[in-house]
This record gives structure tokens, C-alpha cells and sequence, in this order.
């Protein structure tokens, strides 16, 4: 997959594809990464991507310019996904990261300010929230997603497929142990220990649907839905 993102501060992006999985996922070629500073593709020569909002107002606005000409720089011909990241997107969830995940090349745009010129938006394909909150950037916000969505390209993670997770299913995951086998009177579960696979599974299941039901009712109620249409 190829991830183009479009940011005033490349250097806060950059380092997070140098480490852990996903530094190693670029390492190996499963993504290939372009941080573009989209200040480059300003039209005047101060260099500005902001201005004061027509009608007035506090805070400063995205220009159209800059953003348009970096998306077709990157993407001339636009076949790429292109993802606005504001807190006024669709709300992000692990189906979402599944659906993202099938394409070849991304492009993520951070904003900044108070918001964009509303003209930016004709350029992209979705606009992505990964909250109800407001952050100073949209930074954050599309680390999180590309986060979420590296970690499913096949070949990506070492593990069985990630589809299992239990969030895939839509429920929460099971509470895992390691050593050691006491630590200040808190016991790992007997039956984790009992070497039956079977068992451990069922234990794990009804420990994922018991967690989910008491801290997550909404995506408990969600499980029971699906499944009762299937
Ligand atoms: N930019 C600022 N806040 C955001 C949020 N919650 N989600 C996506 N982009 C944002």
C-alpha cells in the first residue's frame, strides 16, 4: 500500500514510521510512505495556507490552493482514496480500517487551524473523525488511522490473521496473563494453565462476551444483532 500524507509539520509524522511494526512494515515494503509539506505548494510568496474567514470570525482558515495542487502533484489522476481527517467525519471503527485497508494508495490530509475552506472538501473521498473531541491537528488523527490499517495488510503482523481479533468480530478481547503465575496474591486463572486448548478457548470466548456485555453494551448489543441475522 502506498500512504501519502499531506501535513504542515512533517517532522511530527515522520518518525512514526520508523519504529516498531510499522517502521518494519516500510522496511519490508508493504507500504511505502510519502510525508509531503503542503506549505511547498502555496501560491504566494509568503508561502501562506491560511487566511481570515470571509464574514469574519476568530481563527484562521485552510486555504483551497495549497491542498489542491499537493493532491495533484501526488495524485494527478486521481485514483488514489483521498481522506480528509476533521471531527466533523464519518466515526472511525475497526470495519472502517477493514474497508480502508483494501486500497492500493492513500492519501491523508492533516489539517490545521480553525478549519478548511470549504471548497477542500470536493477534492476528497471521506472525511474520517476518530472522535468526538477536537485535537489541535489532524495529525494525530491520521496516525491513528494509518495505525489501524497497517497492522491488517497481509504479511504485516506475525500472528494468525488480525481479522481474529476479537474487536474484528466486534467484541472486546479476552484478559490475558504471563509471568508469573502469582504477584501479590493475584492468581492467573487455573484453567489457563491446564493445558486443555479446548477449554482455554471457551474460557476466553465467554471472557471476551462477559467484558464486552458489562463495558460496552452498545457493541454487545451490535454482536447479538449480527448474529441473530446471520
Ligand atoms: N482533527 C481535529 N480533531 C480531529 C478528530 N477528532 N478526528 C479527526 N481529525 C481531527
Amino acid at each position: 500500500m502506498k500512504i501519502d500524507i499531506l501535513t504542515l509539520f512533517p517532522d511530527m509524522v515522520r518518525p512514526f514510521f520508523e519504529h516498531s511494526i510499522l517502521g518494519r512494515a516500510k522496511r519490508d515494503n508493504h507500504i511505502t510512505v510519502g510525508i509531503h509539506d503542503f506549505r511547498e505548494y502555496s501560491v504566494d510568496k509568503h508561502q501562506s495556507v491560511d487566511d481570515t474567514p470571509y464574514g469574519g470570525g476568530a481563527g484562521m482558515v485552510l486555504r483551497v490552493e495549497p491542498v489542491v495542487n499537493a493532491l495533484r502533484a501526488v495524485d494527478e489522476e486521481h485514483t488514489a482514496l483521498r481522506i480528509l481527517m476533521t471531527p466533523q467525519g464519518l466515526p472511525y471503527n475497526q470495519e472502517r480500517a477493514a474497508t480502508l485497508a483494501k486500497n492500493k494508495h492513500i492519501i491523508i490530509l492533516c489539517g490545521h487551524y480553525e478549519g478548511y475552506d470549504e471548497r477542500i472538501r470536493d477534492y476528497f473521498d471521506v472525511e474520517i473523525s476518530i472522535g468526538d473531541y477536537v485535537l489541535t491537528g489532524g495529525e494525530a488523527p491520521a496516525l491513528v488511522v494509518c495505525d489501524s490499517i497497517v497492522r491488517l495488510l497481509p504479511g504485516v503482523l506475525n500472528e494468525a490473521s488480525p481479522e481474529e481479533d476479537s474487536f474484528s468480530r466486534g467484541l472486546l478481547e479476552y484478559p490475558h496473563y504471563t509471568r508469573p503465575r502469582v504477584f501479590e496474591g493475584r492468581a492467573v486463572p487455573e484453567i489457563l494453565l491446564s493445558g486443555d486448548h479446548a477449554k482455554i478457548e471457551a474460557w476466553r470466548r465467554e471472557e471476551s462476551l462477559k467484558r464486552t456485555k458489562k463495558r460496552r453494551p452498545d457493541l454487545y448489543r451490535k454482536y447479538l444483532e449480527k448474529r441473530k441475522n446471520r
